[in-house]
């Protein structure tokens, strides 16, 4: 099935988001949701390579803005460094737009968003939510993991300096580039982070739980979540 989704934002309002024209349902509309480095973003690219996602991630387009230097980007700046969630009205308006600029693409990723129930009620009224691949993973990794990160920005390629460093230090492999180490990857903002992730964003698994639609995958090693998870996503799709 071909989908066609054409929103029409107020130029007005941000947080008034009116949806003039939505027909018929996507082949596969998937949100992969886990704790702040739990593997989002990893294993986004191999759904993307193997499934043909288009892939929105609400925190590299906030980190877009910002290194765009809008006001989106410099409302946002501060409470990303801090490891808080930014403003929902924000980020809703924000990923709405990206969805936007995606609407031909018949399988849709979304990364980081929805991240409170309030997210997810707004979307859940634009569009149909599929899928729910949820990642379960241990805090006591977490730590070891972001602070260990580096990040190519213009790819979103990520390394780890132990488990996967790149192959010169501070440079990423295929363009040359430098890697940065994330602002927000610091002890205290991880931990921050963490806590919000715990307030704020694990009650979404229940909520898509109730409706059937999410499956979570437990564990520490992306590689071992990998094979579990592609059998899933090619289950759905064998059954869509
Ligand atoms: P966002 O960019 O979404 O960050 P996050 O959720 O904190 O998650 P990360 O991107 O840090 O981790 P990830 O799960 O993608 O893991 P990754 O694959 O990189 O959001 C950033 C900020 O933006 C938020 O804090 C908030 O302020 C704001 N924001 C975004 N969305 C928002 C929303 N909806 N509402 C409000 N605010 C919002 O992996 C992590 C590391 O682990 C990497 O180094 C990787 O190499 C390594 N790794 C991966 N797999 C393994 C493995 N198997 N073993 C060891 N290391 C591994
Ligand atoms: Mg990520």
């Amino acid at each position: 099935m071909f989908v066609v989704i054409i929103f029409f934002l107020s130029p007005l309002d941000n947080t008034e988001i009116n949806t003039a024209l939505t027909q018929t349902f996507s082949a596969g509309r998937a949100l992969i949701l886990g704790p702040p480095g739990g593997g989002k973003g990893t294993l986004s690219k191999r759904l993307v390579r193997d499934f043909d996602f288009a892939h929105v991630s609400s925190g590299d387009a906030l980190r877009n803005q910002i290194a765009a230097k809008t006001s989106v980007g410099s409302q946002a700046e501060s409470y990303i460094q801090a490891g808080s969630l930014v403003p929902d009205d924000i980020v809703t308006s924000l990923v709405v737009d990206e969805l936007s600029a995606n609407s031909n693409s018949s399988n849709l990723l979304l990364d980081g968003f929805p991240r409170t129930l309030d997210q997810a009620k707004a979307l859940g009224e634009k569009y149909q939510v599929d899928l729910v691949l949820n990642l379960d993973v241990p805090e006591e990794e977490i730590m070891s993991r972001l602070s260990n990160r580096r990040v190519h920005v213009a790819s979103g390629r990520s390394y780890h300096l132990i488990w996967n460093p790149p192959k010169v230090e501070g440079i990423d492999d295929e363009t040359g580039e430098p890697l940065i180490h994330r602002p927000d990857d610091t002890e205290e903002a991880i931990k921050d982070r963490l806590e919000t992730y715990r307030s704020l964003t694990s009650p979404l698994t229940s909520y898509y739980e109730k409706q059937g639609k999410c499956i979570t995958f437990t564990g520490t090693e992306s590689d071992v979540i990998w094979p579990e998870m592609k059998a899933a996503v090619e289950k759905y799709f064998e059954e869509e």
